[in-house]
């Protein structure tokens, strides 16, 4: 029911939607996804397609300009973004300035805001060219500050891009790049990172995209919203679930294995705990990035040679859990967070950059949804609430209190 025309015909008539499970805050065609089937499309485009035949940078291009470009296109857009993509020194005194614990999602959220200061044409975006001039920088400089933040935890020197490697690749040699050690890219690492990349890509009016929606719908600017969408990303409700899957599978096996134990206390209703990487706001069978995920991390242990004792508890978590009343009757199923971890601390990247990995995938999802806003001249958002508390009191003086 669009019920945004109704407006003066229902004066006090509001609706009460805790959590907006059931409230459509725009209209949007970027992507769609049917919770109870399992589909989830970047413009129509299935993702186990995009995951198969597709890579990152045209799947930016996708949800960014609405069709995969064609092979001109994808070479001056990226040319575009590769010429954006220096960061002003300066930024790397407010990097200096965060102790080395810093969470990377904190100095990530910062830094972002903080490019406002140095690109400031970005922040009042007037005309297409300067969207398109915004859009280009943000996706330039985001993987470098993904790469300094991973570097700064490592105490690794700050690495620069190379322009003849493409978008993942580049990221991927800024980030693992070791001083005075010929950098060797393994097609097996690109490949899993972008498969990665493109799966986290988008995913509708997700917790940090309406973030960034919201905060852009004041017309603040593109940094400052995708900024926003970074901060809602972090906690462990939403993309920090993946830091929070390999912390919880860690404990389990350090405290013995036993995952049956974990399965009770999730359905504990007097525990607090939960499984995490089960359960979905919207899907309610499976989360097909899951599915896809799920073998790639199992094509890249085997790769790797590695075997990870990790691994045998998430299988055997899901497996009963899978089989559990509890889980089937709420519908909770491995969601994409579930395998992306395993997959990252195969890959060697530390715990708290989990999520900093998702945020890099995520960014053409915000960028896109905040230039459809923008575009659609959404009114800015600003939703009413149901007042419960007292409605008139008298004031008492401090010493009569
Ligand atoms: N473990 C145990 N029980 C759970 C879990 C879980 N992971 N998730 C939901 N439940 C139970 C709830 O206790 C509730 O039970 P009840 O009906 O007996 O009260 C029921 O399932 C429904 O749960 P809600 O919290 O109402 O579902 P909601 O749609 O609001 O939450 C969410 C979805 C936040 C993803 C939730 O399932 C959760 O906390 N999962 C763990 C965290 C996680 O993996 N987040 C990543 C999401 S995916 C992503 O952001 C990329």
């Amino acid at each position: 029911i669009d019920i945004s025309k109704l407006r003066g015909l229902t004066s006090g008539i509001t609706t009460l939607d805790p959590g907006f499970k059931n409230t459509s805050s725009c209209k949007s065609a970027v992507t769609f996804l049917d919770g109870e089937k399992g589909i989830l499309r970047y413009r129509g485009y299935s993702i186990e397609e995009l995951a198969d035949k597709s890579d990152f940078l045209e799947v930016i291009y996708l949800l960014i300009f609405g069709d995969l470009p064609t092979k001109k296109e994808k070479q001056q857009f990226h040319r575009d973004i590769q010429t954006k993509s220096l960061v002003d020194e300066d930024v790397k005194k407010i990097l200096d300035g965060f102790p080395k614990s810093a969470h990377p999602m904190g100095v990530l959220s910062a830094l972002t805001s903080a490019l406002t200061a140095f690109n400031p044409k970005s922040v009042d975006v007037r005309s297409e060219k300067d969207m398109y001039n915004a859009i280009c920088k943000i996706l330039g400089k985001f993987p470098v500050l993904v790469a300094w933040a991973y570097r700064k935890e490592e105490g690794l020197p700050l690495a620069y891009g190379d322009n003849s490697l493409g978008y993942v690749e580049n990221f991927i040699k800024m980030m693992f790049e070791l001083p005075n050690e010929k950098f060797v890219m393994n097609p097996v690492v690109l490949d899993a990172i972008d498969k990665l990349l493109i799966l986290h890509a988008d995913h509708e009016q997700n917790c940090s995209t309406s973030t960034v929606r919201v905060v852009g719908s004041s017309h603040a600017g593109l940094f400052a919203s995708i900024s926003s969408g970074i901060s809602a990303l972090w906690g462990p409700l939403h993309g920090g679930a993946n830091q929070a899957v390999i912390e919880m599978l860690e404990d389990i096996k350090a405290d013995g294995g036993d995952y049956k134990k974990y399965i009770a206390k999730a359905k504990d209703k007097n525990d607090p705990f939960r499984l995490m990487g089960f359960g979905h706001r919207v899907y309610k069978n499976f989360d097909p990035r899951a599915n896809i995920i799920k073998v790639a991390a199992e094509e890249v242990l085997n790769d790797l040679g590695i075997d990870d004792p990790v691994l045998d508890i998430a299988r055997g978590l899901a497996q009963v859990a899978l089989s559990d009343e509890y889980f089937k009757s709420r519908n909770l199923y491995p969601n994409v967070d579930f395998y992306s971890g395993i997959i990252y601390r195969a890959l060697g990247i530390p715990v708290p950059m989990f999520t900093a990995m998702f945020a890099l995938g995520r960014l053409p999802g915000w960028i896109a949804q905040w230039k459809e806003m923008r575009l659609n001249k959404e009114p800015i958002s600003r939703p009413r609430q149901l007042y419960i508390g007292a409605t008139e009191r008298a004031y008492v003086g401090i010493d009569k209190r």
